[in-house]
C-alpha cells in the first residue's frame, strides 16, 4: 500500500505467519516519481523518492525485514520502464519484483503505467518479458481483475507466456465488497502460473475461499492496514 507498507511496517506484519511481504508501491523513473508527486499534491498518501536515491531506500527498506525475519520480501513497483526494475530486481535483499500492471490513478495510468499496461496485452507482454530475461529475482506481476474492455483471461495469460513466476489477482468485483471468486476460477482453469488472489480477504473464511476457488496464495491489505491483523493466518 502505497506510503504505508515500508520496511518498519512489513517487519511487525512478518510476525503475523506470512511467507512474503511488499514493500511499495513505489515509483521509480522520473516520469512515475512525477506522476506521484501530482497525486500527493491532491492529498494522497504515497511514498516519494527521489530517482538518485530510489535503489539506496528500497535496499535500506528491504534490510529493515531481512536483518529480522527468514520470509520472503517483494517490491511492488511502478515505472514506465523495464531496466530501472531489473536495477531493483539486482538488491540482494529483494527475493521478488512486482510490476504494478494494478495502479488506477489517473496520473499513473496517463503516462501508459498502472492499470493502462492491461489494455495494451503486447505492451504487457514485452514489458514483463524485458523484465523477466534480466531480472536477478523472481518476477510478479499484479492485475487487477473486471476492468471494463480488458480480458481477464487473455491478460492472465499473457503475464504467463512471458515467464513471470506470480500472477497476483485483485479479484475487485465492481460495486461488492467481496472478491469475485469465479474470476478466480476462471484465470486458474486457463493457466498455470502461480497465482495470488487478492481482495477482502479479513478473516479464515474469506482466504479459504479464495484457495478453494484455485488461488495457490493469499494476499490482503486493508485488514492490515492498521499494522495488525485480526486473524490467524496459521488456521487457513
Ligand atoms: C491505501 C492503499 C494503497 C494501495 N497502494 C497500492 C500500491 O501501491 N500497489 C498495489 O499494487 N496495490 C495497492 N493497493 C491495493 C491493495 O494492495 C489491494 O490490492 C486492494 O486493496 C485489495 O485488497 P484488500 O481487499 O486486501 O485491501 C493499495 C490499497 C490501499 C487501500
Amino acid at each position: 500500500m502505497a506510503g504505508i507498507t515500508d520496511g518498519n511496517f512489513c517487519k511487525k506484519m512478518s510476525t503475523y505467519g506470512f511467507d512474503v511481504v511488499t514493500i511499495g508501491g513505489y515509483n521509480i523513473d522520473k516520469k512515475t516519481i512525477n506522476a506521484g508527486e501530482c497525486i500527493i499534491q491532491r492529498g494522497r498518501p504515497e511514498f516519494h523518492i527521489k530517482e538518485e536515491n530510489v535503489l539506496s531506500t528500497i535496499k535500506e527498506e528491504s534490510s529493515i525485514i531481512k536483518n529480522a525475519w527468514n520470509g520472503k520480501v517483494s517490491v511492488n513497483l511502478r515505472s514506465t520502464l523495464p531496466d530501472p526494475i531489473v536495477e531493483i530486481s539486482r538488491i540482494n535483499e529483494i527475493d521478488i519484483v512486482e510490476i504494478n500492471a494494478h495502479c488506477r490513478q489517473p496520473e499513473i495510468t496517463n503516462i501508459g503505467c498502472g492499470q493502462a499496461l492491461l489494455y495494451s496485452p503486447k505492451k504487457l507482454y514485452n514489458f514483463t518479458k524485458k523484465v523477466v530475461k534480466k531480472s536477478q529475482s523472481k518476477v510478479s506481476v499484479k492485475i487487477r481483475a473486471n476492468i471494463e474492455n480488458v480480458d481477464n483471461i487473455e491478460v492472465s495469460k499473457v503475464v504467463e507466456d512471458a515467464g513471470a513466476d506470480y500472477l497476483h489477482v485483485d479479484a475487485m468485483k465492481p460495486g461488492f465488497d467481496h472478491a469475485d471468486l469465479d474470476v478466480i476460477k476462471k484465470i486458474k482453469e486457463n493457466t498455470e502460473i502461480f497465482l495470488i488472489g487478492n481482495n477482502s480477504i479479513c478473516d479464515v473464511k474469506s482466504a479459504r475461499d479464495m484457495l478453494s476457488a484455485g488461488a495457490n496464495g493469499i494476499s490482503l491489505a486493508r485488514a492490515a492496514i492498521n499494522g495488525s491483523l485480526a486473524f490467524d493466518l496459521s488456521r487457513i
